[in-house]
């Protein structure tokens, strides 16, 4: 079964074909995270009309990857270039679409197009919970890896821009909501430790980038956790709390403080180290909630999923504390931890529930379960 996923809910217009849940025939990403750097952050309006710029011809170059489809024109019944409201997509069995949660304007674009498109193309569709299906991404294939989709139960962890939501899966579409941020979303942390230290947008590539430049000096290290050979002390919000709730809005008042204390010069100088500060301190929590959770259900599997699940020290950390303990880790590649249709189209798969293109609605609000 192939499907066409469409996304749209904060900044990217992504649009993909993926086979059986699993195989991707095409995957298409236009941001405009470009145009947010101007402003350190995203203007809905700005992204919205972006998205209404692009959503064609990324949908249009996502059924054009996809060689084995023989688009063909109606009229003249031979093959061109694709016109997606004339052709016909014989090898298109669905389309899924993100319904929420997200920006109202940008969501709109994406939905008010699949719906178009499934009244004209006469296929079924299928409404998309962008949250729940960032986890999809660790049952898509990768190159030169055998094939094996996660086993249940699992805990999944979802860390986006706007969300930080640990869920247990019991089975495909079965979510038990465990805990989520009570404020700042890990990736929000990111983004604004990354704007007041002058870093730049999107904060998390920015920070871990930054990070990368500084190299922990400590001669007495043996013995002593990474966390521990930081010269700065910032806090680990909600690490010791028995519940699977997080907070990080407290990590960037930290940081705001130290950069008082150390001056525009001093920070300057160790701007790296404090960006490495800042990671060490949210991927420690993320990581000991999560193999909490992981003991506490007795899970197979756990499942890293959005843009912060791209970062390099929240990955290597999480494989290493899995060690050999008798769940596995999935983390998707970073090209598919942020946003894209890829996911979208997988969830529709192995979630399939269509229904009629006059019932679906954008729904900003949509909570992961
Ligand atoms: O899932 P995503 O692409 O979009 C949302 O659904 O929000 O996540 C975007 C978030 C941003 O906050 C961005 O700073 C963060 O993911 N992010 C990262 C990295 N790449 C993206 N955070 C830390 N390290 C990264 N390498
Ligand atoms: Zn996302």
């Amino acid at each position: 079964m192939r499907i066409l996923g469409i996304e749209t809910s904060c900044d990217e217009t992504a649009a993909a074909v993926v086979e059986d849940g699993v195989r991707i025939l095409s995957n298409v990403v236009a941001s405009s995270a470009e145009l947010h750097q101007k402003t350190g952050g995203i203007i809905p309006e700005v992204a919205a009309r972006e998205q209404v710029r692009c959503i064609i011809p990324v949908i249009e170059e996502a059924l054009k990857d996809t060689k084995i489809l023989g688009y063909y024109d109606t009229k003249k019944k031979k093959k061109k270039s694709p016109n997606i409201l004339v052709s016909q997509y014989p090898s298109i069995d669905a389309i899924a679409v993100t319904i929420g949660p997200g920006l109202i304007g940008s969501l709109l674009v994406g939905v008010e197009t699949a719906k178009t498109l499934a009244y004209v193309w006469q296929k079924p569709i299928v409404p998309v919970n962008h949250l729940q299906a960032h986890l999809y991404a660790n049952w898509l294939e990768r190159k030169h890896t055998k094939h094996k989709v996660p086993d249940f139960p699992a805990i999944g962890l979802v860390v986006s821009g706007g969300h930080t939501e640990l869920v247990l899966m019991k089975g495909h579409g079965k979510f038990q909501w465990l805990g989520g941020t009570r404020d700042d979303a890990a990736g929000e942390c990111f983004d604004k430790t990354a704007r007041l230290l002058g870093l730049g947008y999107p904060g998390g590539p920015a920070i871990a980038a930054s990070a990368a430049k500084f190299e922990i000096r400590n001669s007495h290290s043996e013995g002593i956790s990474r966390s521990e050979q930081f010269e700065i002390k910032l806090p680990r919000p909600m690490i010791h709390t028995k519940d699977f709730d997080f907070s990080f809005s407290g990590l960037k008042t930290a940081v705001i403080n130290l950069t008082k204390k150390l001056k525009n010069q001093e920070t300057e100088k160790r701007k790296a180290e404090i960006a490495a500060a800042v990671q060490q301190a949210i991927v420690d929590v993320l990581a000991e909630k999560t193999l909490r959770a992981a003991e506490k259900y007795q899970v197979k599997s756990i499942l890293l999923a959005g843009g912060v699940a791209a970062n390099k020290q929240l990955r290597e950390q999480m494989r290493e504390a899995i060690g050999d303990k008798r769940y596995e880790i999935r983390i998707p590649p970073p090209k598919l931890c942020t946003d894209n249709a890829t996911y979208i189209a997988g969830y529709a798969y192995f979630n399939y529930q269509p229904v009629s293109w006059q019932k679906i609605q954008a729904s900003p609000g949509l909570r992961i379960c």
